[in-house]
């Protein structure tokens, strides 16, 4: 039975863009990823660009800094769960972005909200032939419409992430200048690795793209450990890692109790300048 919902209609047509589909993970927990893919999803479509964000965690932060604070409690918004529940399709739980404050769509701004269902993908997808190609399958559908899809992957490299990155054209690694998020990133890279040895054919990616560190320091006087770590993935990660480093800002946390992306809550603080940046580095705007 499918789902009986309006907001597809929301769904920009398809204009033959060049959509870049882009995987925001990282091996471990609480390492920006939800953070960065929210301030340059929102600075992105600021600057005119179309823009659609998928969040793959049952935690559903990414649909509460874009106005669904808990999606599960409206029984006519759709969500990735009903897609894997074939409820609906991935184009028809595309709804507006919002903002929190005033509850307006935000310009160009689409999510694919979250439920807290999404713990139960595993078991879902378990009798799936080729389940890693969960997403790979149905992200065609969004092609042509935006000019760049965020998927936001939980904080681990399980079957939600494996299918993110198989489906994205593009890795981005999210780190912070400490030891965990740093193994967190070599979790990464080696999870890439494997599926890569499997899934080859489907054009996958085989490497980390870029490599954001967030929460970073700027000199050394404010801590040794996190600066040595952080010039340790410079070196090892060398172009790949943004040039702008986002630094620890109190701005971040007070923008994800405001429910919004950083870059639209404070857009002059050091943190959205630097996310800002990093989004013009990655050529997603000018
Ligand atoms: N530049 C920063 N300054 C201060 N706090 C930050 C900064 N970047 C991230 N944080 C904080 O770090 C925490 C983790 O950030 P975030 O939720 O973006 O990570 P995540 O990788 O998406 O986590 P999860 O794996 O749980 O989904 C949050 O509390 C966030 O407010
Ligand atoms: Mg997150």
């Amino acid at each position: 039975m499918t789902r009986s919902t309006a907001p597809s209609a929301a769904l920009p047509p398809d204009t033959g863009l060049k959509t870049r589909v882009l995987t925001v993970a990282n091996g471990s927990a609480g390492s920006g990823k939800s953070t960065f893919a929210a301030a340059v999803a929102y600075a992105a479509a600021m600057r005119g660009k179309k823009v659609c964000v998928i969040g793959l965690d049952k935690q559903r932060d990414m649909s509460h800094v874009l106005g669904y604070d808990d999606p599960d409690s409206n029984p006519a918004l759709p969500t990735l769960y009903d897609v894997l529940d074939e409820l609906c399709t991935l184009a028809e739980a595309v709804v507006p972005a919002l903002n929190s404050k005033t509850g307006d769509p935000i310009p160009n701004l689409w999510i694919v909200p979250e439920s807290e269902k999404l713990d139960k993908l595993e078991f879902m997808l378990a009798g799936t032939t080729a389940r890693e190609l969960w997403l790979y399958k149905i992200i065609g559908q969004l092609r042509g419409r935006f000019d760049a899809v965020l998927l936001d992957c939980p904080g681990d490299v399980k079957l939600a992430t494996i299918g993110a990155l198989i489906a994205g054209d593009e890795i981005v690694g999210c780190v912070k200048s400490q030891e965990k998020e740093a193994r967190g990133l070599t979790q990464l890279e080696d999870k890439l690795y494997e599926v890569h040895q499997a899934y080859a054919h489907t054009g996958m990616r085989d490497k980390v793209d870029w490599v954001v560190i967030g929460d970073g320091v700027s000199n050394k006087k404010q801590g040794k450990v996190y600066w040595d770590v952080e010039q340790q993935i410079r070196k090892a990660y060398g172009d790949s890692v943004l040039k702008f480093t986002v630094r620890d800002d109190v701005k971040v946390p007070e923008a994800y109790t405001a429910g919004q992306p950083v870059t639209l809550y404070a857009p002059k603080s050091a943190a959205a300048e630097a996310y800002t940046k990093n989004g013009r580095q990655m050529k997603l705007y000018r």
